[in-house]
């Protein structure tokens, strides 16, 4: 049996990944802080023999005693809200804690994929975004502590690969949405979601015209699955190309809740980016890989889940 470790494995994409890990049959070990994740995420895995938990900090030095094949580093503050509020965790935990997580795959000659972002483009010049693209990120603006960590998270992790041959991946994901995001996290879904099922208004930053591709949880840990399965070292865009612009995906929450909210707009936040859209092609050629879940279906399922939750 293969022993995979989930760092971040409390939070949104770590519990659904170590859900696919486990049905695939790995031994799996979470790590994580809490910082921004929730225990909540994890009830299920009680009494499950392949799960374990470890309570640690990721930007603190890492020792998991034992053999461990794989490393799946996904410990960050991901929403703008959660990064915006930690700026120097954001910053030590792409640093020190990537650094941390590749030592320990280095030490058990383990494999490691790092979840990284499509904000390495931030306010993308190119459109759609290849992995090609360098990006036009502004290092000194707001969220530069969460794109520049990932930025330098992207280079420590291609330097373990040249210079100590340790097996790397890394997927650039887009903007995904599920069950177990929180509500008040920041990130549009939820927030449209919250508003839309308390029939308040729903809060569109700017006029509404910047687009967005929104994936379905599940595709985006198949698509990251199959990556940690090949041996492409490079980054690999995992999203899903349908793009929209925020007013249409408001207007599409207001008519699957079937809420009588109204559509606001607010003040756009600093840096925000105007267009984001994967292409996809890479991931289609290495892994066979593309999203199947329709923006309908998944919001469905994901409006049902935060129903008992509003
Ligand atoms: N959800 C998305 O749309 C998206 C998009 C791009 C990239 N990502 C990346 O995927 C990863 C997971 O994101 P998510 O949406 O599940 O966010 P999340 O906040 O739900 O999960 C992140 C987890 O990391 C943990 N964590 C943070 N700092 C830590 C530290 N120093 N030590 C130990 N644990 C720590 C948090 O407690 C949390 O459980 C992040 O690295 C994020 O940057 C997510």
């Amino acid at each position: 049996m293969k022993t995979a470790v989930v760092t971040g494995g409390a939070g949104f994409l770590g519990s659904h990944l170590t859900d696919r890990l486990l049905l695939e049959g790995y031994r799996v070990i979470g790590v994580d802080n809490f910082i921004t994740g929730n225990p909540a995420n994890l009830d299920h895995l009680k009494g499950n023999p392949n799960y374990s938990f470890i309570e640690q900090d990721v930007t603190k030095y890492i020792d998991i005693p034992g053999e461990i094949d794989f490393i799946f580093h996904f410990a960050s503050p991901a929403s703008p809200i959660d990064y915006l509020e930690l700026p120097i965790q954001t910053l030590k935990v792409g640093s020190l804690g990537t650094h941390n997580a590749l030592g320990l795959a280095l030490a058990k000659k383990a494999g490691l994929l790092l979840a990284s972002t499509s904000e390495c483009y931030g306010d993308p010049l190119v459109h759609p975004q290849t992995e090609e693209y360098w990006g036009n990120v502004n290092p000194i603006g707001p969220r530069g502590v969460y794109d520049e960590a990932k930025r330098f998270a992207e280079a420590m992790t291609m330097a373990y690969h040249r210079y100590h041959h340790v097996d790397t991946k890394i997927v650039r994901i887009f903007n995904t949405y599920g069950p177990r995001m929180r509500l008040k996290d920041g990130r549009v879904v939820p927030a449209f979601i919250g508003e839309a099922l308390k029939g308040e208004p729903i809060s569109v930053f700017g006029d509404g015209s910047q687009t967005r591709s929104f994936c379905f949880v599940s595709d985006l840990i198949d698509g990251i699955y199959k990556l940690s399965q090949s041996d492409f070292h490079e980054p690999v865009n995992i999203g899903n190309p349908n793009e929209l612009t925020i007013k249409e995906f408001a207007e599409r929450i207001v008519r699957i809740t079937g809420s009588k909210s109204t559509i606001t707009f607010q003040p756009l936040p600093v840096d925000d980016p105007k267009q984001r859209r994967p292409d996809i092609t890479r991931a289609g050629k290495l892994l066979g890989w593309k999203p199947v879940v329709d923006l309908e279906t998944g919001l469905s399922r994901t409006i049902e889940w935060f129903k008992s939750r509003v």
